[in-house]
């Protein structure tokens, strides 16, 4: 079933329930107090008539006389022995005589309904008779009017509650429509997705703020996001495979040259086997860091244990001061030892990515230094390299992005450590603040939570 058919059918059913229950009360209501009003009045009644029959205790009036004139127009005035036997009774419909008359020693007044459905009222009031014995008075009086009354206000409440239906369903359409017009639209719009492989936003065309509108938002931003992963992927099958490509096209030209004039020029046999291995070399650091990558995207894989940062330091230092055959300085905080929860060895490819840096894009000197700064701790490296344009620090994190081409990749570098480092660090809830000036050296400062 359609929503707005849902919409729609609950409403007017609601609706009816709500005018059912109201109406019901107004009735019982009605009802009630016309009823009451009703026997009050008859009860007023058997009273008069009790009086007049003790005033009249010489019988100067023939008592068949007295209850003739307070007999009502609908009703019967009977008195009743304690045999259950009518001694008197009068009124002007036969069928009267036929309502059921019983002795009874107490005051009493209560509704009935006969056999027509038509409520009466019942009255009795013990009496002493003329033979000194207690007889009941019982008044009856069928309520014709107050039963037309009753009838009437069914009608009318029936015909209300029927009228009201129609402007609930036609509420209950509009309501309808009102809601699922944007889901529909959102629902074409996600079918429709991407067209002509683009992603196609919805118009947003509502006033105000309420769901609808934050559920149109939200869908634009997925998209948006959507987008935007969507060309970073292309973007990075396009780079990966053009840095594949290269090293790939230099080992392939120098296996052909083997093969075509290696065996009467031994001479371009080590100028080829040294190409050929550190080509290799080169696809064998990019496919293994376009793998870290695929890695670290999953923050499941973090394995966290109490690390002590200024010892990951010193191992990164030692080993890259080996590697490069260069001094670097380390300026940790000598007071205390800095421990944080963190997974050792990706913090320590992250500070490795840094130095390494440093290292590669920088002849002077590379200076490490750490810091305790209360709930997280900072670790620094600077260089006095060339230093990078603001343009290129906005950059700089993105996959195979590297500022100076040409120099980068004479330094061996895909442009995915930076990548690599940022992507480790968030997952610690970290962050990288660059300051850098070019010609002035630059500054990479890490930030990670305690
Ligand atoms: N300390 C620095 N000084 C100057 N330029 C830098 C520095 N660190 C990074 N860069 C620039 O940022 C680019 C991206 O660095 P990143 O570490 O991501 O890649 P890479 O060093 O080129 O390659 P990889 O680290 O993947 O081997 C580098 O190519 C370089 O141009
Ligand atoms: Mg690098």
């Amino acid at each position: 079933m359609k929503l707005r058919t849902k919409v729609q059918l609950f409403l007017s059913a609601f609706m009816i329930l709500v005018i059912f229950i109201i109406n019901s009360v107004v009735y019982v209501l009605y009802e009630d107090q016309v009823s009451q009003s009703e026997m009050n009045r008859v009860k007023a009644d058997a009273e008069n008539i009790m009086e007049a029959i003790a005033q009249n205790s010489e019988a100067e009036i023939e008592n068949q006389r007295l209850l003739q004139a307070f007999l009502p127009a609908n009703g019967i005035i009977r008195i009743i022995d304690n045999h259950d036997q009518v001694i008197q009774a009068v009124s002007k419909e036969a069928e009267f005589y036929n309502w059921p008359a019983t002795y009874s020693e107490n005051e009493t007044s209560t509704l009935e309904k006969n056999a027509n459905d038509i409520p009466y009222v019942v009255v009795t009031m013990p009496l002493i008779w003329e033979d000194g014995s207690v007889v009941t008075l019982q008044l009856n009086e069928a309520l014709y009017s107050m039963n037309d009354t009753l009838d009437t206000l069914q009608i009318v409440l029936f015909l209300t509650a029927g009228f009201m239906v129609f402007p609930a369903l036609i509420a209950g359409y509009f309501l309808a429509s009102y809601v699922t017009k944007p889901i529909q639209t959102l629902t074409n719009k996600m079918k429709n997705n991407p067209k002509d492989g683009k992603w196609e936003m919805l118009s947003m065309n509502r006033k105000g703020k309420d769901e609808i509108s934050e559920m149109q938002h939200s869908y634009n931003a997925m998209i948006t996001r959507i987008d935007e992963n969507i060309q970073k992927q292309e973007r990075f099958v396009s780079d990966a495979s053009h840095e594949l490509r290269t090293p790939l096209s230099v080992i392939t030209s120098y296996a052909e040259l083997l093969k075509r004039r290696g065996k009467d020029k031994p001479e371009i046999f080590d100028e080829a086997t040294e190409a050929i291995i550190s080509e290799s070399d080169r696809m064998k650091h990019l496919t293994d860091q376009m793998l870290l990558l695929a890695k670290n995207q999953n923050q499941e894989n973090l394995h966290f244990e109490e690390v002590n940062i200024n010892s990951v330091t010193r191992g990164v230092i030692r080993s890259l001061s080996l590697a490069y055959k260069r001094n670097i300085s380390f300026h940790e905080t000598i007071d205390k030892e800095i421990k944080i929860c963190a997974d050792k060895m990706k913090v320590h490819q992250a500070i490795y990515i840094l130095v390494d840096n440093a290292c590669k894009y920088s002849e002077k000197e590379v200076i490490v230094s750490t810091a305790d700064e209360g709930s997280q701790v900072s670790l620094s490296v600077t260089d006095r390299g060339e230093g990078l344009s603001e343009e290129d620090q906005k950059h700089i994190f993105e996959r195979f992005y590297r500022a100076d081409k040409a120099r980068s990749r004479k330094a061996g570098g895909a442009g995915l450590g930076l990548a690599i480092c940022h992507q480790i660090i968030q997952a610690h809830g970290g962050s990288i603040i660059i300051s850098s000036q070019p010609g002035n050296g630059s500054r990479f400062t890490i930030l990670l939570p305690k």
